[in-house]
């Protein structure tokens, strides 16, 4: 099923404010591209299409994770569709963007009205408790700029934190496999395919679904995944001690 965009308010950051994050994006791109992987943060289209499956409440309260939450452009519009009882968890591995969302989270309304239920872990996901489990995942981690290996640790880490019937979302820019074969190095080139591999594996074992959000920079695809229900069979033993969740195989 493609989901909707979600209709929240459209509530936006002051002018001044999206400057200063622009400026901060484009500084952290420069200084570390891999991690970072955008040269601004998601415009609103697509923060809504990554946020459209908690547009469907459930009456019951939610546990949401956003992870690379950058200066929280998919967090605000998170915490718009926040239920009373559903509580968001921020995953933010750059120190610079992680200050900014801790002031964000005391002074910024649509994140501070939530109080304690939205809550920033300021460190790499893979710190993140294996405990936790979450009715919806939203991952804005930059798989394309990633090792194979990374990808699929990340993606058996979302779905090992999925609750049943769970939701993952995350995104990947149109266009860079081209800019890729123009400038990259043959070396970039060969992970850049294992990437695309193990991602289209993922994608057509658990039945994602796409949509194109043309209004962002640069366009980008959305990808939403729906755990069953119903767990699946648990993976023999030898296989599930291999995947440690959250961290790449033999890591
Ligand atoms: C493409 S940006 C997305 C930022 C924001 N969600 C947005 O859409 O504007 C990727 C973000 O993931 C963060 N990141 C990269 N690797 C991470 C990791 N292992 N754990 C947590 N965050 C990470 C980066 O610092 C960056 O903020």
């Amino acid at each position: 099923m493609v989901f909707s965009p979600t209709r929240a308010p459209a509530v936006r950051p002051a002018p001044a404010r999206r400057l200063a994050d622009r400026r901060l994006f484009l500084a952290e791109t420069l200084r570390t591209f891999r991690t970072t992987g955008a040269v601004t943060p998601s415009s609103r289209h697509l923060a809504e299409a990554l946020a459209a499956p908690l547009a469907h409440r459930t009456g019951q309260p939610r546990t949401v994770l956003e992870v690379g939450a950058g200066t929280g452009a998919v967090s605000r519009v998170l915490a718009d569709l926040l239920g009373p009882e559903d509580t968001l968890d921020l995953v933010e591995a750059n120190p610079r963007f992680a200050r900014l969302l801790a002031a964000d989270l005391r002074a910024d309304p649509r994140l501070a009205a939530h109080g304690e239920r939205v809550t920033l872990i300021a460190g790499p996901v893979a710190e993140l408790d294996p405990r936790a489990r979450y009715d919806v995942i939203v991952s804005g981690l930059p798989f394309a700029n990633f090792a194979p290996d990374e990808v699929s640790g990340l993606l058996a880490g979302y779905l090992a934190a999925l609750k049943p019937g769970g939701h993952l979302t995350y995104f990947g820019y149109r266009g860079t496999a081209r800019l890729r074969a123009l400038l990259g190095t043959s070396r970039s080139l060969a992970r850049h395919s294992g990437v695309t591999h193990v991602l289209e594996a993922f994608q057509q074992t658990h039945g994602a679904d796409c949509r194109t959000v043309w209004g962002n920079v640069p366009p980008a695809r959305v990808w939403h995944v729906g755990v069953p229900a119903a767990k699946p069979r648990p993976l023999p033993r030898a296989t599930a001690r291999a995947v440690k969740p959250w961290q790449a195989p033999g890591r």
